[in-house]
């Protein structure tokens, strides 16, 4: 069965959950605060998912304004799915939806940068943040 990557604005908590638990990410996303990962998902645009039979096996949540600037908060394929070129699907279909005029930003986990790198994204030694202090 083939691997359908689509845009899913409505993408629910327990979706959102099943990824995410099944990466080295389930320990820095507030996974058992459901009403925190309810507005983290209303608050993006795009989310883009890949499923196959129906199951959720990876999704990139993201914020963008729609015309410059695309942050990607999540790049997250379920360990059982990875290898499969799920992560690239992803990433294609990250670039098809915001086009040629916006940046995709993100801030790679230590060690996926060699999967951006191999991607192709420029590494910039220049950026900043400020770190949240409530993580609950
Ligand atoms: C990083 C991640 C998204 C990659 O997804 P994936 O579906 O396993 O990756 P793909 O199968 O599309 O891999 C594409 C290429 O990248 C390579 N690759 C995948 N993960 C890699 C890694 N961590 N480091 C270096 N290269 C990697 C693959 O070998 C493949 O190379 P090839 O084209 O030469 O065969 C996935 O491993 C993941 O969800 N990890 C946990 C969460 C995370 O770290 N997310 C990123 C931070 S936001």
């Amino acid at each position: 069965m083939a691997v359908v990557y689509a845009l899913e604005p409505d993408l629910g908590v327990d979706d959102y959950v099943a990824v995410l638990a099944e990466t080295i990410m389930r320990n820095k996303r507030p996974l058992a605060n459901r009403q925190r990962i309810a507005r983290m998902l209303a608050g993006a645009e795009p989310i883009v998912t890949a499923r196959e039979n129906g199951e959720i096996l990876g999704l990139a949540r993201c914020i963008s304004d729609g015309a410059w600037v695309c942050y990607c908060a999540e790049l997250a394929v379920k360990e059982s799915a990875q290898g499969r070129g799920i992560g690239r699907g992803l990433l294609a279909k990250c670039y098809e939806i915001i086009g040629p005029g916006q940046s995709l930003i993100l801030m790679s986990e230590p060690s996926a940068t060699g999967f951006y790198e191999g991607a192709g994204m420029e590494r910039h030694p220049d950026a900043f943040f400020h770190m949240r202090s409530d993580r609950s």
